[in-house]
């Protein structure tokens, strides 16, 4: 478990930060009941990700791919931000220039009311055409396992940014401007083995950022962080404010 002094340095940087950035993995909603992906339980242990989380799974069959995200939407309808979401918007509303980079699609942290932030991988709770390329928000549960664009008709995908596809431009130019101008950046739960997001926290140290990490595990960001704490989110992140 992560030393009150250690907690007292890592809530003492970000008081002080004219420029704090927070950066999360599927850890932060593990509290939530959220599973993650490459935990005891996680997805990527009982399902193949290239059969469910590829363009190509999908070309080959949208209909397994939209059946596991519809079960997903339902294991996520029913989850709420926990204690640890809350106090990253607090963290927004005190600092001036914050940005929250989100490796999760669930949308709690926008449930939490997050504002300034970036959902790099997508999000669970939106819909994009394959044919007129339309992205909305569909919170229907159950959603009809191939569904078709209120506007053309043809089919919708999940708006997820699937292995093999590369982040949005303006999401990454966003993210690499904040990561290069804070003082600040806090790692909340994730593992940091998928690029481009496992290499944000090299980004903010080269450019002189103090580094804190949370997360119960060692990980590749340990190394390179100033200060790793160990332990939960739901139970450290309040310690931070
Ligand atoms: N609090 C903090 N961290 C936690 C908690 C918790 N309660 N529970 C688990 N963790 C940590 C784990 O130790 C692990 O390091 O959260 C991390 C979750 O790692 P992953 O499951 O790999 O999730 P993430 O890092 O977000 O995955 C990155 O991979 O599968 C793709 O697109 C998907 O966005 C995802 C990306």
């Amino acid at each position: 478990m992560a030393s009150m002094s250690d907690l007292g340095i890592v809530r003492d940087h970000i008081a002080a930060a004219r420029s704090l950035v927070v950066l999360t993995g599927a850890g932060i909603s593990a509290d939530s009941g959220v599973p993650t992906f490459r935990g005891a339980d996680g997805l990527w242990r009982n399902f193949r990700a290239e059969d469910l989380a590829t363009p190509e799974s999908f070309d080959r069959d949208p209909r397994l791919v939209w059946e596991w995200y519809n079960w997903r939407r339902e294991l996520i309808a029913s989850k709420r931000p926990n204690p640890a979401h809350d106090i990253v918007v607090e963290f927004e509303r005190r600092c001036s220039q914050f940005w929250l980079i989100t490796q999760n699609v669930d949308g709690l942290h926008r449930a939490a009311g997050s504002q300034r932030l970036s959902e790099i991988h997508g999000n669970i709770w939106k819909v994009r055409c394959t044919v007129c390329g339309v992205v909305e928000e569909n919170r229907d549960v159950p959603i009809p396992i191939l569904p078709s664009c209120r506007h053309c008709q043809e089919l919708l995908r999940p708006h997820i940014v699937w292995f093999g596809e590369s982040l949005a431009a303006d999401d990454l130019a966003r993210c690499a401007t904040a990561l290069r101008s804070c003082d600040v950046l806090l790692v909340v739960g994730t593992s940091g083995v998928v690029y481009p997001a496992a290499g944000f926290a090299a980004v903010a140290k080269e450019a002189g950022a103090f580094v804190a990490e949370i997360n119960p595990d060692p990980t590749p960001h340990s190394g390179i962080v100033d200060v790793s704490l160990k332990g939960r989110a739901k139970e450290l992140v309040p310690f931070l404010l």
